[in-house]
């Protein structure tokens, strides 16, 4: 009789221990402060147990909430395994609720200090209700103070007039038919601008970031110039013009942003975009020690190298496997390096332990999904950078290639020597990314960089004659902002 109670004691205990060591976080746990797209946040098993796939069966969470006009608040969640004891939860509310209610199980029972409960409101993405304070509001989403590269892209803008600059950069780069760029003008929380050249499509996604942004908090007034185009302009020979820029190099002082296609996919998660940095880690197949040897690649024919990595390949075909998937650049070429293939599925990639990355007509911004997959990433040499790149070490996240391939084959024989050393750059390439390149971090670094920027300008802020305002999309399903001052009084009890 005691041996069977002392057992039971013992499996509760044990069960309890287990329990404890599920450890949660991310911004999808606060979600009455950080209102994103997607809110997501991470479930750790890993010290619990050894992953299996059957984890994932056995454990589940379900999200409800109740609305301001019925019963039930839409929420829509999924769950990313990423095949290492660790899962991704993301969800997506699309209308105002409270009394919403995270409940985490695991062999149907609640863990990791579920249920976690909020009152509310919590706002959907598309809700315009912005907080007061741009620092409570950076405190808030748990972004850094600083950043390097935005110290050293902001250093040489010092007083900053604007009335000068914008006429130096129209004077300069308003050439319709190779740049295109827009003039905005963030005034009161409203976003205006004037847009120069032949292709101004892409400001949908200038816009998109700062309409995100100014639904948020109150961003401080400012002008800049945003450049639509993927070479960076300003020249460093010259008096550096500021102009702010998805890709930057080493002879240019352009202002670095994270790239539109990053940026998009932070805003469209669980929407438009199916290729994103939390997707991206739940859809690999294949652990590391099942996936194959080989490095492989996909792309189209915007560089020479691009044409030289097939050759090399068609040379060691037990090493790659690499096709071009489109011709545009080289198309006479197209007899010889083709047929084109077709696209494979991004997520395909990670079958294979290797990953190449090389320059198209800059660096190629592929590289977040790349580092978040957990592959071991073979990266050119490049004089292009994305805001990042500055961070990431040779031989800690990835491992460099020569400019012009000449050691490719050599990197990818000392990885298949040396797998222990391979795979641990892959791990750390996935932790950088999950550290720098998630929806919390790219909206993080947008936030610190205007922010930054706004107070090195002495000219006066104004909407400028003729400019287009930017409107906020349609907020349906009304969303019932807390009056400011009510929202002051309630931090305070
Ligand atoms: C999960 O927890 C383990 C052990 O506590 C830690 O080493 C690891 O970095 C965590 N993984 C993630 C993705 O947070
Ligand atoms: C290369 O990858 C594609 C897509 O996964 C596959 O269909 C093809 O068989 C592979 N080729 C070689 C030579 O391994």
């Amino acid at each position: 009789m005691n041996k069977i109670i002392c057992a039971c004691l013992m499996v509760l205990i044990i069960i309890k221990q287990s329990v404890q060591n599920v450890v949660i976080n991310g911004p999808g746990l606060k979600p009455d402060k950080i209102v994103m797209p997607a809110r997501y946040f991470i479930v750790n098993f890993t010290s619990f147990n050894d992953y299996t796939t059957d984890m994932g069966k056995e454990f589940a969470v379900d999200i409800h909430g109740q609305s301001y006009t019925s019963n039930h608040c839409r929420v829509w969640a999924n769950k990313l395994d990423r095949k290492d004891g660790t899962f991704i939860i993301r969800y997506k509310v699309y209308e105002t609720c409270r009394e919403l209610t995270i409940n985490i199980y695991y062999k149907s029972k609640h863990i990791a200090g579920s249920p976690l409960q909020f009152s509310g409101p919590i706002y959907a993405d598309h809700c315009n209700c912005p907080e007061r304070n741009i620092d409570k509001w950076l405190n808030n989403y748990g972004c850094k103070d600083s950043y390097k590269q935005i110290e050293k892209d902001l250093k040489q803008f010092v007083d900053v007039d604007m009335n000068v600059q914008i006429k130096r950069i129209i004077d300069k780069h308003h050439r319709p038919e190779s740049t295109s760029f827009c003039h905005y003008v963030v005034k009161n929380n409203q976003i205006h601008r004037d847009c120069y050249g032949k292709h101004v499509g892409f400001n949908m996604f200038s816009d998109n970031i700062l309409l995100y942004l100014t639904r948020k908090v109150e961003m401080p007034d400012m002008e800049l110039v945003i450049n639509l185009g993927d070479w960076p302009l300003a020249r460093r020979d010259s008096d550096p013009l500021p102009i702010f820029s998805w890709c930057g190099s080493d002879d240019t002082l352009d202002i670095v942003m994270p790239t539109y296609d990053i940026t998009e996919s932070t805003l469209e998660n669980m929407g438009r975009v199916s290729l994103d940095m939390l997707s991206v880690q739940g859809n690999v197949q294949r652990a590391w020690a099942a996936r194959e040897a080989r490095a492989v690649w996909r792309g189209r024919d915007s560089r020479a190298e691009r044409l030289k990595l097939i050759d090399i390949a068609r040379e060691h075909p037990h090493l790659f496997n690499a096709s071009l998937t489109n011709y545009f650049f080289f198309r006479d070429k197209e007899a010889q390096y083709g047929p084109k293939q077709p696209h494979i599925s991004f997520f395909k990639f990670f079958d294979y332990k290797y990953q190449i990355n090389i320059d198209g007509t800059v660096a190629a911004y592929r590289m977040p999904y790349l580092l978040g997959g957990g592959g071991m990433v073979l990266k050119q040499d490049s004089p292009y950078y994305e805001h990042f790149y500055h961070s990431l070490e040779p031989w800690v996240h990835y491992v460099p290639v020569a400019r012009d391939l000449s050691d490719l084959v050599q990197r990818i024989e000392w990885a298949k020597d040396h797998d222990e050393d391979a795979s641990k750059i892959a791990k750390n390439a996935r932790q950088f990314a999950n550290d720098n390149l998630l929806p919390q971090h790219i909206i993080c670094y947008h936030a610190v960089l205007f922010k930054e920027w706004s107070k090195r300008l002495v000219s006066k802020v104004s909407v400028r004659e003729g400019m287009t305002a930017v409107p906020q999309p349609s907020s349906e399903p009304p969303c019932s902002c807390n009056p400011p001052d009510h929202q002051e009084k309630r931090d305070e009890l």
